[in-house]
């Protein structure tokens, strides 16, 4: 019997290592989806090749590009060749904004913003600040 027990708690501990094997691989596949055409370069600024985000392929789409220079940062596709850089903290007491759909919502008092970051609804009583950005040769240079 004491044989027995080893060998089941064996192929327990393998079932859960399998599975957390999966999971990490879940979660690793998802942030390497979600970092595609976006890198960082040497000076700390996302580079953006917007023809492989996905969401930024139609005017009105938006995708979170991560911290950039410390600071919470998206991307609003606003016309055929024009982005903007927004930065997510709120603009009421500074918690990072969540996307709803095609805006964005606080998550601490309920504040929200277009995509384009212009306030919608308090307490926030600003928009979303900017954050700088180049868009050049299909490229778009945030930081
Ligand atoms: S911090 Fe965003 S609504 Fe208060």
């Amino acid at each position: 019997m004491s044989e027995i027990t080893p060998t089941r708690r064996t192929v327990l501990l393998g079932l859960c290592g399998a599975v957390a094997a999966g999971l990490g691989s879940a979660l690793l596949a998802e942030g390497a989806q979600a970092a595609t055409g976006v890198a960082v370069n040497a000076a700390g600024q996302a580079v953006i090749t917007v023809k492989k985000v996905p969401a930024l392929a139609k005017v009105g789409g938006m995708v979170n590009v991560g911290t950039v220079k410390g600071v919470p940062t998206a991307v609003v596709r606003t016309g055929a060749a024009t982005y903007a850089a927004l930065d997510l903290r709120c603009t009421h007491q500074g918690v990072t904004v969540q996307p709803t759909g095609a805006s964005w919502t606080c998550p601490a008092h309920g504040s929200t913003f277009a995509a384009n970051g212009a306030v919608t609804g308090g307490p926030a009583g600003r928009s979303l600040a900017g954050v700088p950005s180049k868009f050049a040769k299909g490229v778009l240079t945030v930081g």
